[in-house]
């Protein structure tokens, strides 16, 4: 089965061409940072145009780059959510039109369940059931227990910002520019340990829930307390909001892991790209983690393709209408047989 996947949920236009034979057999990737870069985030109007003036050519270029024609598809694959929705409709529209033209299966998959799968994109990163996951992102923190592909059950979420949204809000703050995860994580390399402490929200109590604003405020307190920053200054803070980052993450998993007995956790979306918390959770956790490499943690095609393949292999396809979702529980998916596609 090769199925196309179209990912523009936000700010990459990601295409690409798996084939549950070959594997991946071409990914193309768009990115619009420079586009946003002087407003500090994404803006959303911009990013849907974006995504219009991209998608086609970079549809021909991984279809070149598959040596297939449109006709050898067996099925198009597109996030219909969650995202933003005008980003969301460009990608759900051409693909579901499409698939509508070539008389082949659309299919509308969820753009967190397909951060989640993208590390089974490896042969080698095959959780065993049930297994624990991590989703980090710039638009969710969340921990899952899931039982069976499809089958997810929430076990803890951020009551406010995501880990990846106060990465970039600490990257404003400090002139960093954006994305910020990266830039905060490169920043902390210079920095000094233990000269600031910051704190690990909502550890101290119980449950799985997590908390991110607070964290915010206290790095704007520091930031104003320190200004004029010198260089140190700025790698001393990003190095205590990363620590702290990471550690509230671990320390909810290790709850989790606790908790419910499972050994195995699969961790994504872009935070998962972070360098310290992969080394904090293989040093510490007493479990497996499981991640993908670092171009398929951050939003691209190939998780599309891969999770629309699967969702195919099951028997799911999208109706005719062009259907988008901005906010989209991932529970409400109907379970996904584990059949190999
Ligand atoms: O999954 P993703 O590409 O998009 C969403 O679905 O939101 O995640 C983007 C987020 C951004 O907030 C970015 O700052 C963060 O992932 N990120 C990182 C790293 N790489 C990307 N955060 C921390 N460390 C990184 N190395
Ligand atoms: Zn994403």
């Amino acid at each position: 089965m090769i199925v196309l996947g179209i990912e523009t949920s936000c700010d990459e236009t990601g295409l690409a061409v798996y084939d549950s034979n070959a594997g991946l057999r071409a990914e193309a990737l768009y990115s619009q940072v420079e586009l946003h870069a002087d407003y500090g985030g994404v803006v959303p109007e911009l990013a849907s145009r974006d995504h219009i003036r991209k998608i086609l050519p970079l549809t021909r270029e991984v279809l070149k780059q598959a040596g297939i024609s449109p006709a050898q598809l067996d099925g198009v694959a597109y996030t219909s959510g969650p995202g933003l929705m005008g980003a969301l409709l460009v990608g759900a529209a051409f693909g579901r039109t499409l698939a509508w033209a070539l008389q082949k299966p659309g299919v509308e998959v969820h753009h967190m369940e397909a951060h989640l799968l993208a590390p089974m994109l490896d042969a080698a990163q095959q959780p065993p059931l049930p297994f624990l996951a991590l989703l980090v992102s710039g638009g969710h923190t969340q921990l899952f227990r899931v039982d069976d592909l499809g089958v997810y059950t929430l076990l803890g979420e951020s009551v406010d910002d995501a880990a990846g949204e106060a990465f970039d809000k600490t990257a404003k703050m400090l002139g960093l520019g954006y994305p910020g995860g990266p830039a905060v994580a490169a920043s902390a390399a210079a920095g000094s340990a233990g000269r600031f402490r910051f704190p690990r929200p909502m550890t101290d109590r119980p449950g799985l829930d997590f908390s991110f604003s607070g964290l915010k405020t206290y790095t704007l307190n520091t930031v104003t307390r320190h200004t004029p920053l010198q260089p140190q200054d700025v790698a001393d803070i990003c190095l205590a909001f990363e620590e702290a980052v990471v550690d509230t993450l671990f320390i909810k998993c290790r709850r989790a892991v606790q908790e419910t007995g499972i050994k195995h956790l699969v961790m994504a979306g872009g935070v998962s790209a972070n360098r310290k918390l992969r080394q904090q959770l293989a040093e510490q956790l007493d479990a497996r983690v499981y991640y993908a490499p670092n171009h398929l943690c951050t939003d691209n095609g190939a998780m599309i393709a891969y999770a629309g393949a699967l969702r195919l292999a099951a028997g799911q396809h999208a109706p005719l209408a062009i259907n988008t979702r901005p906010r989209w529980p991932m529970m409400e998916l109907p379970p996904l047989q584990q059949t190999a596609p």
